[in-house]
Formats: structure tokens, C-alpha cells, sequence
């Protein structure tokens, strides 16, 4: 949830970006910093915590080096007098600590190129080597300040800082939003965005322009805005504005206005809620991770993962976060979207660190008097945190002597409150009543959490080759890539709105997957009918000859998960079926498989990726089908019929 502000203009850049991250400061971090250009270059100060640390530093800063205040006056650009520039960010880790030096900006050994970045660069490592084979000496641990030495090393063989920041934009790999700037060229930022895992936004004024991540933070200052789409950097200056793509070939943007109210400057460049919420998936997966996991080792912290201990220890954790009682069971407990998510996790915690979980409906766990005991472990999954059935639930287990935990998004809730362990799901506001990035930030938890207690379960487990740690680090490092195949399931699409026109009209259909994907059929299936009011069923694809098999005949659309993992060939066998009584096959399939290209009516492909991640992949499509699916019906898409956020009654 990183806030990116920058500013060129005749106003005060300082007190424009300070204002500007105050107003991003309720989406969380732990440090932030700021980079203003002076008579002597560019000055930067950063701060660990709050920003009234930095403004704090900044004023000692100002009384140290009167000549460098940074709080009270312009700073003028030499020889643009009257001009002031600068950039400024709130951080949450990702990679390296909460520190000082770790905080953004981050510069080149010069000080002359600062950078502001969200997301995660996922090549940082060979980039890093690189660099330090050509003499580039890092103060930081971050992936960051990557960009400022690479922009650097550019411009040593002699490109302008424009062409230099292009072609180090353009070497990232991963999901990524980008702002630099330059004393060699004071009268430009340079912005660019790499995927979904930040956006950026370019407030238009008179004789001066603004920079953000979000529109809330410069919407006070101007309304006229542009939105950058992936792979489109532009050239910022104070009476000019150039957009183009990452191999310069120049692109037309057309300005939005944005109603002047707090709703429509948090919808930003979306229609709903519900949109905003699934094309921001990649930048709250990059949250759900940040500080989490380390990418080189794939070490994951249970101290990050917040099981905070109670009272001094809880019967799980001591306080130095190690485990001393290694969960028996679990028995997830949630309601509809996140009992899905419960139900992926089931997989996940199984096959990684070979604790036996039961997932179970909130609303069904505490009148079918379960087995519980002491050693095991209730798990709440719940993004309101106030759901009643859930909370039930997560009070049966207690009273009962397990241990409590949640997976939670809504920080505060009751959830949180009732248990000992807790997992932020960290998936930002979510308005629409829809769940979406909830949905996905819960599955990652709980890969997380899987992934955690395999590394840290007790040398027993270990010895019993019950739980797998060794596997669980290569899974962790894997988790480095997942906002960036996130982002390429976001990108433009015209088989959304092709699929919504044709089948709009359709009172039923059908959601088959099987293994880890059986669950993104449910899922599937529970968007569609409760944002269009169609009739959707999700099933295991192995208990449609069941009795679903005679639902199927020439009008039934059929979506079918099947992407290239360990029941790729069931599932393709399952298709055959539903093709033989006619119906008509919708494939969620991997990237590349012609095969399935002549099986299926119609295919919607994910990039390909490890199988246990493959559900986060899966369920995008089925969000965007969904959705253009209610679109198209003129359904009240984030509000729809008998529906709440928070339902708080049993
Ligand atoms: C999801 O789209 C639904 N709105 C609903 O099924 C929801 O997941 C369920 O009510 C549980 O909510 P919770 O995650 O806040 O506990």
C-alpha cells in the first residue's frame, strides 16, 4: 500500500507531497521519505514510523542547514527560478527491513537520480549483480535502488536521463509504478507503471503538474487527471506532458475529470467499486507479501505473519515467535467467498506442511458438536471480521480449548479481537460487497501460513518427513512473481465483453474444476449469480455424471478450470462429456495449450505457474466474467439485491 506523490510547479513541492501522503496515509506503512531539489542538488530526508518523523527530521534538517530548508520555502530550480520539484514516498517493506536506509527515495552514489518505486522488481537480484560488477556500491537491501544506479550507469555512457530512465524501466521485471528525477534535468519527473501493482495517476494544473498512486492524494490540487496503463511511462514536466510507451512510441492519453468527492477520487479511473477492486490485485497481493517473505532464501517470517502471542505467550508461540506446539489440526471455519479460500487452503496447508485441515460453513460448525481438543487450531477466515456465523464458530472453538486464529482484512474487527494468532489479509478497503482481492489475499495467507509452518515446524515433524521445509522455501520464493502474472491477467480483454454478450441472457450455468481448482468453480459460480441473478452451480468436475451431467444440453454455457496441472487430463475428459451432450465449453486454461484450443468453444488463458499457485490465477477470470456479466445485464453491480458487507446476524 506504498503512496507515491510528486510534484513540478511553481508552489512548494515540500508541503504539496507532505500533504499529499497524508492523505494516502490511512492504506499503511512504516516509513516514509521525500527527495526536493535545492541550490545543492537534491536534498532527501527519510524516517522510520509515522510522518510526523519526517517532518520532525525535516525540521532539524532546516535548522542544521539553513541554506538546504526544506520546509518553508521553494526550492528553485537552477535556472528555472520560481519552479520546485520533488518526490516523495510511504513505504511498506517488501524486501529488507524497516529502516532508515531502507526507506525511499533511494539514490545513485552521485545523489543526483532519486526514485520512488511500489511493487516488486522481480530480476532485483541479477540486476544487482550486475551493477556491483560495474562498481555500483548499495546502501540499502531494497530492489529499489536498483533503478537509480542502473539510470546512472546509462547516462556514464551517455543518455539524457530521459532515455536512461526508459531503458532502466524497461530492464524490470515484475509489477511495478515508478517515479525519478534528476538535478542533470530539473525540469522533468519521469513516471512509469510496470503491470497492477501500482498505478499511476497525473494531476494536470495550470503551469504545473502532480504525480500520485492514488487520485485521493492530489485530487484537493487539480481534477483533471490522466491514468497510465501498463507499460506507458511519461515525461512530466511543469507546462508539458508527454506520454509514451516503454520503447518511446509517443501514446494519446484524453484527460478524466473526477467528481469532486472522496467516492468518485477513490474510484479513480474505474466504473465500480467491484472493477477497481479486481484490477488492484496485483498491488494487494504485493501488500499481502510485504516484509513476509525473504525472496532470496524464501524464508518466511512468523513474526510478519502477526500470530501474535497473548499475554506474554499463547499455547503456540513463545515470544520470540517460535512455535512450541505444532497445530495438530485445523478446522477452518468461514462463510461463502472465504469458506472457498478455506477450502484452497485446505490444499495448501496439507500438501506444504502436512497438518490435516476441515473446512467447514460458519453457519453449520458449532450445531454439529465437532471434535475438538486441545493442540489444535480454529482458523476464522473472514474479510469483514464481523461475520456472526463466522465469529460463532471461532467462539466454539475456543470454548472448547483450541486455539484461535484469523485470517482477517478489516484491522480492529471482532475476529481480530477474539483470537490469539491473526494473519492481515492487508487487501486495502474493499467497498464492493462483491469479494474479490479479499478472496485472493486470503488464499496467499494462508500459502503463507502453509509455508511458515512447514519451516518452523519442531525438528519431530521434520524427522517423520511429515512436513515439507525444504520444498516450502522454493514455494516461498516463487510468491515473488505472483503480482506479476496477476497483472497479465488484468491487462485488456476483449473475450470478457465478447462472453457477456453472448451469454447474458442465459438463466443458468455451470462451474466444473477439479483438485486445488474444484473450489474456484464454487467461486466462480457464487460471483455470478450474486452480482447478475443468474442461476450458477459450482462442482467438482468428477461428480458432474453425478447428477449435473443432466442439466446439459445446446443452451448451457459450461465453465470449465482447466489449466495444465496434475488433473489437466480429468478435467479435458470432463470436457468431452459436457461437448457430447452439446453444451457449450467456456476453458480457464494455461497460455499455450492449442490442444484444448479445439475442445472448447471458448478459451480464457492464464500465464502458466507453479500448480499451488494456479487458484490466485484462476479466479480473475471468473471475476471479470462476472462482472461484465452484471455490466451487461445493468445489474446494481457494488450493491447488489439482499446483500451486505458485513452480515451480522446468524
Ligand atoms: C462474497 O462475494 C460474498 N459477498 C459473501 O459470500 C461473503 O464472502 C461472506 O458473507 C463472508 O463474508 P466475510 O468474509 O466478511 O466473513
Amino acid at each position: 500500500m506504498c503512496g507515491i506523490i510528486g510534484y513540478i510547479g511553481p508552489r512548494n513541492a515540500t508541503s504539496i507531497i507532505l500533504n499529499g501522503l497524508r492523505r494516502l496515509e490511512y492504506r499503511g506503512y512504516d516509513s516514509a521519505g521525500i527527495a526536493v531539489l535545492g541550490a545543492r542538488g537534491i536534498h532527501v530526508e527519510r524516517a522510520v514510523g509515522k510522518l510526523s518523523n519526517l517532518e520532525l527530521r525535516m525540521q532539524n534538517s532546516e535548522s542544521a542547514r539553513p541554506p538546504l530548508s526544506i520546509l518553508n520555502s521553494q526550492f528553485p530550480i537552477p535556472n528555472s527560478p520560481g519552479f520546485s520539484i520533488g518526490i516523495g514516498h510511504t513505504r511498506w517493506a517488501t524486501h529488507g527491513g524497516v529502516t532508515e536506509n531502507n526507506a525511499h527515495p533511494h539514490l545513485n552514489e552521485a545523489g543526483t537520480i532519486a526514485v520512488i518505486q511500489n511493487g516488486i522488481i522481480e530480476n532485483f537480484i541479477e540486476l544487482k549483480h550486475e551493477l556491483q560488477a560495474e562498481g555500483a556500491r548499495f546502501r540499502s537491501e531494497t530492489d529499489t535502488e536498483v533503478i537509480p544506479h542502473l539510470v546512472d550507469l546509462y547516462m556514464r555512457s551517455g543518455m539524457s536521463f530521459t532515455r536512461a530512465a526508459f531503458a532502466a524501466i524497461g530492464r524490470l521485471q515484475g509489477s511495478n509504478a515508478v517515479v525519478l528525477m534528476c538535478s542533470q534535468e530539473p525540469d522533468k519527473l519521469i513516471a512509469a507503471r510496470l503491470g497492477n501493482a501500482g498505478g499511476i495517476v497525473i494531476g494536470i494544473g495550470p503551469g504545473e503538474k502532480f504525480v500520485a498512486s492514488d487520485a485521493p492524494g492530489i485530487v484537493e490540487h487539480t481534477r483533471t487527471v490522466i491514468f497510465l496503463d501498463d507499460g506507458e511511462a511519461a515525461i512530466v514536466q511543469a507546462d508539458h506532458l508527454e506520454v509514451r510507451r516503454l520503447n518511446g512510441a509517443p501514446v494519446e492519453k484524453s484527460p478524466h475529470v473526477i467528481a469532486w468527492d472522496p467516492v468518485s477520487a477513490e474510484k479513480g479511473e474505474y466504473r465500480h467499486f467491484m472493477q477497481k477492486e479486481i484490477f488492484e490485485q496485483a498491488r494487494a497481493v504485493t501488500d499481502t507479501l510485504r516484509g513476509r517473505v525473504n525472496f532470496e532464501t524464501g524464508e518466511v517470517t512468523l513474526e510478519n505473519l502477526e500470530l501474535r502471542v497473548e499475554n506474554g505467550e499463547s499455547s503456540f508461540l513463545n515470544s520470540q515467535f517460535s512455535i512450541l506446539n505444532f497445530p495438530k489440526r485445523i478446522h477452518t471455519v468461514a462463510c461463502g467467498t472465504s469458506k472457498h479460500a478455506g477450502l484452497i487452503g485446505k490444499f495448501l496447508i496439507e500438501r506444504i506442511a502436512r497438518v490435516p485441515v476441515e473446512v467447514d460453513y460458519g453457519s453449520e460448525y458449532r450445531y454439529r458438536d465437532p471434535l475438538i481438543e486441545a493442540g489444535m487450531v480454529v482458523l476464522g477466515i473472514t474479510q469483514s471480521g464481523e461475520t456472526a456465523d463466522t465469529l460463532a464458530a471461532m467462539s466454539t472453538g475456543r470454548e472448547r480449548g483450541a486455539g484461535v486464529w484469523t485470517i482477517v482484512n478489516a484491522i480492529g474487527s471482532q475476529a481480530e479481537r477474539m483470537a490469539n494468532g491473526v494473519i492481515h489479509m492487508r487487501a486495502g478497503p474493499e467497498i464492493g460487497v462483491c469479494s474479490t482481492k479479499t478472496f485472493v489475499t486470503s488464499i496467499v495467507d494462508q500459502y503463507l501460513l502453509a509455508c511458515a509452518l512447514a519451516q518452523h515446524a519442531p525438528q519431530a515433524s521434520d524427522a517423520s518427513g511429515e512436513a515439507q521445509p525444504a520444498a516450502s522455501y522454493a514455494l516461498a520464493r516463487e510468491l515473488a512473481h505472483l503480482p506479476g502474472l496477476i497483472s497479465q491477467l488484468l491487462a485488456p480483454d476483449p473475450i470478457y465483453e465478447e462472453l457477456a454478450n453472448r451469454f447474458h441472457d442465459r438463466r443458468h450455468f455451470l462451474f466444473l474444476g477439479r483438485g486445488m481448482n474444484y473450489p474456484i468453480a464454487l467461486e466462480g459460480a457464487l460471483k455470478l449469480k450474486e452480482i447478475s441473478y443468474i442461476h450458477a452451480e459450482g462442482y467438482p468436475a468428477g461428480e458432474m455424471k453425478h447428477g449435473p451431467i443432466a442439466l446439459i444440453d445446446e443452451t448451457m454455457p459450461v465453465v470449465c478450470v482447466a489449466v495444465k496441472d496434475s488433473v489437466y487430463d480429468k478435467m479435458i475428459s470432463q470436457i468431452e462429456q459436457v461437448k457430447a451432450r452439446s453444451g457449450i465449453v467456456i476453458a480457464i486454461a494455461t497460455e499455450g495449450d492449442d490442444f484444448i484450443q479445439r475442445k472448447a468453444d471458448y478459451v480464457i488463458t492464464v500465464p502458466p505457474a507453479p500448480e499451488l499457485l494456479t487458484p490466485v490465477l484462476t479466479a480473475i477470470p471468473m471475476q471479470r466474467l462476472a462482472y461484465e456479466t452484471a455490466v451487461r445485464l445493468g445489474c446494481d453491480v457494488d450493491q447488489p439485491r439482499n446483500l451486505a458487507k458485513s452480515v451480522t446476524v446468524e
